[in-house]
C-alpha cells in the first residue's frame, strides 16, 4: 500500500509517520510539506528508505503532477492556528480551503481514499455533551469555519471515498510538536516560569483533547478495516476542564501561574464531545491526557 501523507513535516505527521514506517502494510509514504513551519529538524530525522519527501505547496496545482498515484491520502496540511486564523482570514482560505479542494481533485482523479482531518471546533460553544447528529454547529473562527466548509464539499462527493475526523485538541510529544493549543502552551509556560493565559471564565469550561495515541490507532484502524464509508466521526480521548489541565500540571510538581485575558478564543468555548459512534464501530479512544502532560513536562524540562 502507497499512503500520501501532507504537512507531514507538523505535530501529527512527524508522529504518524515514524510508526507508519514499522507498519508493514504500508510499502511507500510519500511526504509533502512546504516547510512554513520550519521545521527542518524533523525532515533530518526521517530515515527510512520508505519515505520520499515533496518540498511543496498542497495549494498549488502543479505539485500534483509529481505525486504519484497511492492508494490513501492523510491530508494534514493546513494552518493550524484558529486564534490567529482572524488576522489572515484570506491567507488561511486560500491556504486551507485551497489545498483541500485540490486534495478532493487528486483523489478522484486516483481514486485514492481520503482521510480527511476536521476539527470538533466546527461544534463551538454548546451546553450539553454533543454528537455527530447536531444539526446546529457554531464555528467560531475562519480555521473552525474552512473545517466545516471542508466537511460540506466532502458530503457532496459522490466518487471520492473518504473518512471525516474532527479530532480534538492534541496532547502529547512529537518532534514536530508546537505551542499555541492548550495542553502544550500549558506545559511550555508552566516548564519556562511564563504566565499562562486564561480568559475570564475559561477555567470550568470543559474541551475535548486527544491524545497522539489515540489518533495514531484511529489511523491504523481506518487503514486496517478500510474504513472509509463517506461519513463523519469524532475522535477524542478525554473531555477535561482547563482547571483539571492546570491541576495535572501541578501534580508533576509545577506551579503554572495564571493571567486572565480576555483573548478572542483562547480556550473561550466549552464544549463537551461524545465518542460513541465510532468506539461502536470497534475502536477503542482511551489513552490519558494526564500521561501525555507528564511526557510533555519531562521533554521540555532541561534539569532532569
Ligand atoms: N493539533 C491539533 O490540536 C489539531 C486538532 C484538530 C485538528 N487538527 C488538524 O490536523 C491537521 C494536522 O495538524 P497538526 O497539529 O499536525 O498541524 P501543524 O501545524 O503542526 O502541521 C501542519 C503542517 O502542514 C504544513 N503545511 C501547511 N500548509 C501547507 C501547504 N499549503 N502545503 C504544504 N504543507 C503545508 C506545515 O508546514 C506543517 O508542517 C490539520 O488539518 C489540523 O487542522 C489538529
Amino acid at each position: 500500500m502507497k499512503i500520501l501523507i501532507t504537512g507531514g513535516l507538523g505535530h501529527i505527521g512527524s508522529f504518524i509517520i515514524k510508526n507508519f514506517v514499522k507498519y508493514k502494510k504500508i510499502k511507500k509514504i510519500f511526504v509533502v510539506d512546504n516547510i512554513s513551519n520550519q521545521r527542518f529538524s524533523v525532515l533530518l530525522s526521517m530515515k527510512s528508505p520508505k519515505i520520499k519527501f515533496f518540498y511543496g505547496d498542497t495549494a498549488d496545482k502543479n505539485l500534483y503532477k509529481k505525486i504519484p498515484k497511492v492508494n490513501i491520502v492523510l491530508h494534514l496540511a493546513s494552518i493550524t492556528n484558529a486564534e490567529k486564523s482572524f488576522d489572515i482570514k484570506k491567507e488561511i482560505y486560500r491556504n486551507n480551503f485551497g489545498s483541500f479542494k485540490n486534495i478532493v481533485q487528486y483523489c478522484k482523479k486516483n481514486n485514492s481514499k481520503l482521510i480527511h482531518i476536521s476539527s470538533t471546533s466546527v461544534y463551538g460553544p454548546q451546553n450539553n455533551i454533543v454528537n455527530e447528529k447536531l444539526k446546529k454547529l457554531s464555528p467560531q473562527s475562519p480555521y473552525a469555519m474552512i473545517k466545516l466548509k471542508e466537511e460540506k464539499l466532502l458530503k457532496t462527493q459522490k466518487k471520492v471515498r473518504y473518512i471525516s475526523l474532527r479530532f480534538g485538541t492534541i496532547s502529547g510529544y512529537s518532534e514536530g510538536m508546537r505551542f499555541h493549543t492548550a495542553v502544550n502552551k500549558f506545559c511550555f509556560n508552566s516548564v519556562m516560569g511564563l504566565k499562562i493565559p486564561i480568559w475570564g471564565k475559561a477555567l470550568k469550561l470543559f474541551r475535548p483533547y486527544l491524545s497522539l495515541n489515540d489518533a495514531q490507532k484511529t489511523f491504523k484502524f481506518v487503514i486496517e478495516n478500510n474504513f472509509f464509508p463517506s461519513d463523519v466521526f469524532n475522535i477524542l480521548s478525554e473531555n477535561r476542564t482547563v482547571r483539571e489541565i492546570i491541576n495535572i500540571i501541578k501534580q508533576n510538581n509545577y506551579k503554572p501561574q495564571l493571567k486572565f485575558v480576555n483573548s478572542r478564543i483562547l480556550n473561550q468555548d466549552s464544549y463537551k464531545i461524545s465518542k460513541n459512534k465510532i468506539q461502536k464501530f470497534g475502536l477503542k479512544l482511551n489513552s490519558k491526557i494526564s500521561r501525555d502532560i507528564k511526557i510533555t513536562l519531562k521533554k521540555l524540562s532541561t534539569n532532569i
